[in-house]
Parts: structure tokens; sequence; C-alpha cells
């Protein structure tokens, strides 16, 4: 797009965001510059770590002038360069809404005189384009907003609708690989935001798109490719699929787990079973975007869960699936609460719980029949929410 430019940069080895999501594919932090008739912005940085490359990036297209630097997000994988670009540019401002600009003076210290405060559908002009703000709060930060260029009809939607993956493609070429990876990223980082999510894109119907250009991943030269993606995902719809996050110590768990999943198979229900000591916690958080089950199964350590099980499940319930239904199935040796609790760090779910099935010991034949049982309730559950045709 004329006068448009990517000079963002690519992490081809980061492995782990916010010391606690997986990123196999790395991922890129992304910013723009835009050059107008008579303004220059640059929309967002990158993170410090990769200040250099954005540094170079910009001395090769601007000629060391920049008017405006437009953050539309907090979080210092976006925001974590403006002091050095302050510094280097002496006469831009930083253009933000008001929350945005106290976080920003608090994580980086940034002085007040070097903002340019902005509200919902105001606009900064670089003479042949218009830059328009969408305040967009909760995605997934409190301060949140797109920015959107009126002449190109470009959305600059930062966090959202992005996707962690490290890719020399500039635009989403490989959409199977690329809707994997924004799948991931809306699990890990969108999904307990759904009902915020559905609001904006709600006001975004009213604002004609060529192309969206997140500040993670390639940009959508086909908007509706990503956002019929989101569409699917923050939909109230859930899959015919039972999800079992689990851990065995000693084969009692995993014996009942294996038997489980060859009684929901039978049953025509998709499953995936999670061993949570081998699994990619990501994994996990894609597989509950849209299924209508989860099954925790866990033995009794301490009198309570599994500390693994209790990193899933809590994990779950701050992502807050649109899950329907859950349950619990695992074993005891001579007593504990495991049950209770695993089932109060579920109130974050709006799930109706199915009555548990817990073994004493190895399981036996009555405990293998109420598995069954169990998956035959399940099987019901789907059948009653019209989701097995
Ligand atoms: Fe990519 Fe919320 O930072």
């Amino acid at each position: 797009m004329a006068g448009v430019y990517a000079v963002g940069a690519i992490d081809w080895d980061r492995r782990l965001f916010d010391e606690l999501i997986p990123l196999p594919d790395g991922t890129t932090y992304n910013a723009y510059l835009i050059k107008g008739s008579t303004k220059t912005a640059l929309i967002d940085t990158v993170d410090p770590t990769k200040e250099n490359e954005l540094i170079e990036n910009l001395k090769s297209l601007d000629r060391g002038h920049l008017d405006y630097v437009i953050l539309n997000h907090g979080e210092q994988d976006h925001s974590g360069t403006l002091p050095k670009i302050l510094e280097l540019y002496p006469n831009a401002q930083a253009v933000t809404n008001p929350k945005c600009k106290q976080i920003l003076m608090d994580l980086l210290l940034i002085p007040e005189e070097k903002f340019i405060e902005v509200n919902d559908n105001e606009t900064v002009s670089l003479g042949d384009k218009t830059l328009e703000f969408i305040i967009a709060p909760w995605v997934h930060w409190p301060e949140t907003m797109l920015t959107y260029v009126r002449e190109d009809k470009l959305l600059f939607p930062c966090d959202l609708f992005g996707s962690h993956l490290a890719t020399s493609d500039l635009y989403a070429e490989d959409e199977e690989k690329v809707y994997g990876c924004a799948k991931r990223y809306y699990a890990e980082i969108m999904m307990p935001f759904r009902t915020s999510i559905k609001k904006h894109m709600e006001k975004l119907k009213s604002y004609e798109m060529k192309m969206i250009a997140p500040s993670h991943g390639p940009i959508y030269k086909r908007p509706e490719f990503i956002l019929n993606a989101y569409k699917g995902w923050i939909s109230d719809h859930v899959e015919n699929e039972v999800i079992i996050p689990y851990v065995s110590m000693h084969g009692s768990v995993e014996k009942m787990v294996a038997h489980f999943v060859d009684s929901l198979m039978k049953r025509d229900i998709t499953v995936r079973p999670f061993n949570l000591t081998k699994t990619d916690i990501g994994e996990l958080a894609m597989a509950i975007v849209d299924a209508a089950t989860i099954v925790i199964a866990s033995p009794t350590v301490l009198v309570g869960p599994h500390p693994a099980v209790v990193y899933a499940t809590y994990l779950t319930n701050r992502l807050r699936p649109k899950t329907r239904f859950a349950s619990i199935i695992g074993s005891y040796g001579w007593g504990g609460k495991m049950v209770d609790a695993i089932t109060g760090m579920l109130g974050n779910l709006k799930v109706e719980l199915i009555p548990p099935v817990i073994a004493k010991g190895y399981p036996r034949e009555q405990d293998f029949r109420a598995l069954e049982k169990l998956a035959d309730e399940i099987l019901a559950k789907h059948k009653g929410i019209n989701i097995i045709t």
C-alpha cells in the first residue's frame, strides 16, 4: 500500500511469552511507518530486544523525521522501544488514549508532555491520510485501541487478530499455517475477552477493510479470512468434542482415561487426551476453544489434585472457554479432597458439572462401567444442545 512500510522485527528464536505462553513458531513485533503528504507516523514500536532493528528500518525510510508515534497498546512488546524513539526523534509526539497514556507513564516513565491524547473516533491528519482511533478496551488490556487509515481502508488492530508466527512472508500467504497460529494466539491471549471482542467486531462492521495489519504475525490481505475465523471462535457454538487433560502417577488414571477415550470414540464423540507431563499447554488452550466438554483426570496427591492438574485447571478457568459441560475422573489410595479442589477452581466457567467417576486404587469393573455411563451422559448432553446430527 502506497506510503505504508513494515518496519518491525522478526523474533525467530523466542519460545516463551510473558514467561508463560509457549511460542513454538516464534513471533514478530510489527511496527508500521505511514508517510502522509504532510506528516509521518509510526504505528507501535517493537520489543526492546529488537530496538536496533526498528531504528535501522526507520533510518532507511524516514530521513530523520517522525511526527507521531501511535501507541495502540501499552504492553512492552509494542511500546518498549518508545523511550528510545522519543530520544532519537525529540520532536515526535506519542499519540494514544488517556488510559494507555497513564500506563505508558507508569511502565516506561514517559513524561506527560510527550503525549497527545485521543478519544474514540477522533482523528489525526497526515495530509492525504487520516488516522482514526477506535477505542477497543480489553483486547487484552483495558487501554487497547485500534487505528484505521480511512483513505486506505487499512486497520492496525495491534494484538487483536494477531498470530505468534515468525515468517519471512509479510502477508498471510499460507492461510492454513496462519490459521493454526492465530487460533493458538486467540486461545492463549484473547479467549478470556470473548465478550469484548464480540462488541468490537460489531462496531468494526461499519468499517470497510482492504487489509488488516496486526502487530504479531503476517498481514491479512483478505480481512475476511481472519474475521471469519474470529466469528467462529467467539460464537457460542461448540463442537462434539471432549478434552481430557490428565496426569497418571502409577497407571490407575491412565487406565481410566484409556477406557474413557475408547468409550467416547465408540459413541462418535471426538476426544483429545492431553498428558499434562508431556503436552504443550498452548495445545490444550487451542483444544478448549470450541470443545463442548472438558473432563479433568487426576490422581490424588497430598490429599488434592496433582500439581500439574492444578496448573491446567487454573489456566482453563482463567482462559474462560465457552465449554458447556465438565466432569472429573481419577483415583485415590486412602482419601482426600481431589474432586472438591478441582470443582472449586472452575468458578469462571459457565459449565454444567456431570458427576465424577473416582476409583479407589486401580480401576475395577464397576469403575469401567461408571466411565461408560459418563460417556453416555456426555452423549446425551451433546445431543441436548444439538451438536450431534
Ligand atoms: Fe503483543 Fe499485549 O502485547
